[in-house]
């Protein structure tokens, strides 16, 4: 009787355990708000939305975000596909849960992350998708779907797509397994294994490679080592899959920023101009070489939309073409110096620049000591426009690439310029080393560039195109001073108004406070 009711009890326990369990799920039911059977996730209910799906894919979203349109597009797409899958979805609005985000170390980058088991520590990064497919495509590889993988080499040399080609001798080897986890890591690309042995014969290889194909071309081949990680797959799959150059666009800039080649070489040229395709091809030759090291990127100056990139690098139209090579770990700029940009000159500063002999571009050079003692002032970037805007003094400024032939040959005139008119108080004549100081002032035309600065308040500059003549140049200078000295004298006047109005507004502002005491 005692052990009947002690049954009873138990069974009476299961099924409070069990009403509680159902209620507590219900009500966990109706606090996940959903929308299109995506969860809308807060601080309040994250964790316990945690503990209700074995699989949570979260996507950590800032609404309006420049990037993160396409990212938003590429889950609600997903999200659509894998309504009746195991994994649920969900979103969270960083920019109004910033402490949930916060919590879970969510405010960076990745933004989608899958989240296993409950474990909110561990979240699985997923890559940045390109489209919905991205992600289907990552979801499937990660549990272990080889469903995408094609085996026939017929097939896979049809394809105008670019394909990754593992041909293995035994496909339970490491490097199998090796290869299944590059593949995860990029859903935006289409893999395949083969034990085709006419891949032997047709490419030249031996076993245990992985290919890049496209149209039963081959790119490039990769040899398996016992020692290849992941990471080295990946880092040669990404780089091989680009041409050896890349035009900046909008379509490109996000796999350009994503790369893991980490030192970029940026030709800035206009490509309407008459020397585009020798310039555009010496690069690309050069390219070849430092596939692995330097990433090559060509922008046109002549696209309104790269006004931004040039700003950045603190590039003019007038002076491409040009190369910069940036360490985007550090984030330092290196210039080529040269006027010439074939591929022996293109190649010999990139070899210099990884063996960390190239000197970076700087805004300002340092001061050189006495600068100001010869005839001929040596500016910088710092002292450029200290100097050049002085409302006291007329100041003619050579603008020069110390590598260009053009530029020196300027040097001997500006000293002689100096000499004749070093006797003149009101006149400075000074010369700056355009490639090694960023010149902050806006400019038309290249370099070397003769400008005047006239003495005056506004920030007048104006630029010499006439004959490169002593009597021209002195000529110029005069008629200059003549113009500025009248605009000037107004520039008293209306200085002199402004002054008086300030006093009078200050007086009137005096009297009515001692008027109120
Ligand atoms: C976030 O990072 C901190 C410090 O690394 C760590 O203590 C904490 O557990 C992390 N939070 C999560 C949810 O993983
Ligand atoms: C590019 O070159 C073309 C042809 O020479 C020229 O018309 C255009 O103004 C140039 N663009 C820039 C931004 O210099
Ligand atoms: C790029 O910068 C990092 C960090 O300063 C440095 O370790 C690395 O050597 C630099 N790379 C080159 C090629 O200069
Ligand atoms: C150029 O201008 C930028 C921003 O206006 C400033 O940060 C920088 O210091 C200036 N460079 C020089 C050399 O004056
Ligand atoms: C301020 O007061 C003084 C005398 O108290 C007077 O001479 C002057 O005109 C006043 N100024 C103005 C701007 O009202």
């Amino acid at each position: 009787m005692r052990r009947l009711l002690l049954l009873g009890v138990t069974a009476l326990c299961l099924c409070v355990f069990v009403a509680a369990d159902t209620q507590h799920d219900r009500q966990g039911d109706k606090s996940l708000p959903e929308k299109d059977g995506v969860l809308q996730l807060k601080k309040g209910n994250f964790n316990r939305a945690l503990r209700k799906h074995k699989q949570l894919l979260v996507h950590f979203y800032t609404p309006l975000s420049g990037d993160g349109h396409r990212v938003s597009a590429a889950f609600e797409g997903a999200a659509a596909e894998l309504q009746e899958s195991e994994v649920k979805l969900a979103v969270v609005d960083v920019a109004k849960e910033k402490d949930l985000a916060k919590d879970l170390n969510a405010t960076g980058p990745p933004t989608i992350r899958l989240y296993l088991a409950g474990d909110k520590h561990n979240p699985v990064p997923c890559p940045v998708p390109q489209s919905s497919a991205s992600i289907l495509t990552w979801l499937k590889r990660r549990a272990g779907s080889a469903a995408d993988l094609i085996t026939e080499l017929s097939q896979i040399e049809a394809s105008e797509e670019l394909t990754v080609v593992g041909f293995f001798k035994e496909q339970d080897h490491e490097y199998v397994q090796v290869f299944y986890s590059a593949a995860i890591e990029l859903p935006d690309l289409r893999f395949a294994v083969t034990q085709n042995s006419e891949v032997i014969s047709k490419y030249g290889l031996t076993h245990d490679v992985v290919l890049l194909l496209k149209k039963s071309k081959l790119i490039q081949a990769y040899k398996m080592m016992p020692q290849t990680s992941k990471e080295e797959l990946i880092v040669f799959i990404t780089v091989y899959q680009m041409d050896p150059v890349t035009e900046y666009t909008g379509k490109t800039v996000s796999q350009i920023l994503t790369s893991p080649v980490l030192n970029h070489a940026l030709l800035f040229v206009n490509k309407s101009s008459a020397d585009f395709e020798e310039i555009y091809s010496a690069f690309n030759s050069a390219a070849e070489a430092f596939r692995l090291k330097i990433l090559f990127v060509w922008v046109n100056v002549d696209e309104p939309r790269n006004g931004r990139m040039m700003e950045y690098f603190r590039v003019r139209d007038f002076e491409a073409p040009l190369i910069r090579l940036v360490n985007l770990t550090d984030h330092v700029t290196y210039h080529l110096p040269s006027d010439t940009l074939d591929v022996e000159t293109i190649k010999k500063f990139c070899q210099s620049y990884l063996e960390g002999k190239a000197k970076p571009k700087m805004q300002s050079e340092p001061i050189p000591e006495g600068w100001d003692k010869k005839p001929v002032k040596e500016l910088v970037g710092m002292t450029l426009e200290k100097v050049a805007f002085n409302p006291d003094k007329t100041v003619f400024v050579l603008f020069y690439l110390p590598y260009s032939q053009e530029s020196r040959a300027l040097f001997s005139l500006w000293e002689e310029l100096a000499k004749a008119l070093q006797e003149r108080e009101d006149v400075v004549v000074a010369r700056i080393d355009a490639s090694a100081n960023d010149i902050n002032m806006s400019m038309q035309g290249t370099y070397p560039s003769l400008c005047l600065f006239p003495a005056l308040y506004a920030e007048r500059v104006v630029v010499y195109k006439g004959k490169r003549k002593l009597k021209d140049l002195i000529k110029f200078l005069d008629k200059e001073m003549e113009k500025a000295k009248k605009d000037r004298v107004k520039e008293d006047e209306d200085r002199r108004k402004y002054i008086e109005a300030v006093k009078a507004e200050e007086a009137k502002k005096g009297n009515k406070t001692k008027d109120e005491l």
